[in-house]
């Protein structure tokens, strides 16, 4: 009949850590391959929305070129377009003479509303929600734009 070895308690406690260590070592190498995987899968974690406050009245123009979007008040409800071109990104720019919005590294153009009139870009520009809040005499405030 085998005799029974009994490990000393301090090598079952080094063993458990041990096993610890390796379990929580997969885990986190688990996780470093599930993400580029995910990534790989179209999966995007969204963004925090940004609001960008911009004060009223706009000039006569009618129109504000922030860093990111174009906003209109000229029409009765206000609207905003993204700067960014759909076709490789640059900022466009509104050419308030022609009425259009232009890109400057090759040329597509788009209406106001960001609807494609000329390519290369295929897409529109995403349209970007505007708040107005007001103040108590019922006159515009400012605008709120959500990037
Ligand atoms: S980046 Fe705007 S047209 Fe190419």
């Amino acid at each position: 009949m085998p005799t029974k070895t009994t490990e000393p308690d301090i090598h079952k406690e080094r063993r458990k850590f041990l096993d610890r260590c390796l379990k929580w070592t997969g885990t986190a190498a688990s996780l470093f391959l599930i993400y580029p995987l995910l990534r790989f899968l179209g999966y995007r974690i969204p963004p925090k929305p940004r609001y960008v406050t911009v004060a009223a009245p706009l000039p006569l123009s009618g129109y504000h070129a922030g860093r990111d979007f174009i906003l209109f008040t000229d029409q009765a409800e206000p609207f905003a377009v993204s700067r960014t071109c759909t076709h490789l990104g640059c900022r466009v720019s509104y050419l308030e003479d022609k009425r259009i919005i232009e890109c400057p590294c090759h040329q597509s153009r788009f209406t106001r509303r960001g609807r494609v009139l000329h390519g290369p870009a295929k897409r529109n520009l995403p349209a970007l929600a505007v708040e107005i809040r007001k103040k108590n005499d019922g006159t515009i405030k400012n605008y709120v734009v959500t990037l």
